[in-house]
């Protein structure tokens, strides 16, 4: 693997923190993934597919066992350390094949890219949120897919986030997540969007589906503490807020999330199949 450093674009902090906060995200939206996934077909038969953006592999290691015994799984992500962490995770869980193949690719770029017509399927899960052109990322996924091919997308919309009681610390965490996006140049409420971004990208849109995962204890319920956790740095350099502001706003989300009468949700969940056909 060639040596890249995460796209400026991306607010979130990798590393190892940061695949935990992406284990605890595969694990509670999990079911809804693996009916999506199900319902479009992806483990029916034998494929060659791409997890674009595949992090620390959280949602890949999910999805192999489900996957037909001779497909071929590729993943790649702009993050070296994040890749590397995904192909020992397969290893640990017994799964990696030399079918399988992890490599650098930042999609913003030109270099690195796979071959035209190279997969029968491409997943992108909250991967376009984090870029700055999701229309040209979407042209070169479409091309990278075979004829028929489908993209697999799984994308979020923030606006779509709620908690009950209402929260000062969630509505001002929820704000900055948007606002420290928008200062990179993304798009933290694309969900609705990705139908008409795909269309304009030549896709034909066949699926499409919304899940809100919604939380009153568990893990799931801390998506929102360890999420404000990971994006402090990108707030404080966009200047949206200030280290004081950001520890009052840990403290209110923390204790929020820790009251057993509040509930939590994740951003809205956009799941479209779009398939490569016209
Ligand atoms: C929110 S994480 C999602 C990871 C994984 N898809 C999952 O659902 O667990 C987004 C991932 O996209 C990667 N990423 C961000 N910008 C990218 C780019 N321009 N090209 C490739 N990967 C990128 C990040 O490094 C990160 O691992």
């Amino acid at each position: 693997m060639n040596k890249q450093t995460t796209p400026k674009t991306y607010i979130i902090n990798g590393s190892i923190a940061g695949a935990a906060r992406l284990e605890v995200l595969a694990e509670s939206t999990w079911q809804g993934s693996f009916s999506f996934l199900t319902q479009v077909g992806l483990f029916k038969t034998k494929s060659r597919g791409l997890d674009l953006g595949c992090g620390s592999g959280a949602l890949l290691k999910r999805i192999l066992p489900h996957l037909h015994p001779e497909s071929e799984l590729w993943g790649m992500d702009s993050d070296p350390e994040m890749l590397s962490m995904a192909a020992e995770e397969l290893k640990m869980a017994g799964y990696l094949k030399e079918s399988h193949l992890f490599e650098l690719w930042d999609i913003e770029q030109s270099a690195n890219m796979p071959a035209a017509g190279s997969f029968d399927w491409i997943l992108a899960r909250f991967l376009l949120s984090h870029l700055k052109d999701p229309l040209k990322a979407l042209s070169r996924i479409k091309s990278m897919l075979k004829e028929g091919g489908s993209l697999l997308i799984e994308d979020v919309d923030f606006m779509g986030s709620f908690s009950y009681p209402q929260n000062d610390g969630f509505d001002r965490y929820t704000q900055l997540y948007s606002a420290s996006a928008i200062a990179r140049g993304c798009d933290s409420c694309i969900g609705p969007k990705l139908p008409q971004l795909c269309r304009e990208a030549g896709f034909k849109v066949t699926e499409l589906s919304v899940q809100l995962p919604v939380f009153m204890k568990g893990p799931g319920k801390q998506i929102a503490s360890l999420t404000f956790e990971a994006i402090r740095s990108s707030i404080l350099e966009s200047k949206t807020a200030n280290e004081e502001e950001c520890e009052a706003i840990s403290k209110d989300l923390s204790q929020f999330t820790n009251d057993r009468n509040s509930i939590i949700s994740l951003p809205r969940i956009f799941q479209l199949q779009v398939s490569n056909s016209n």
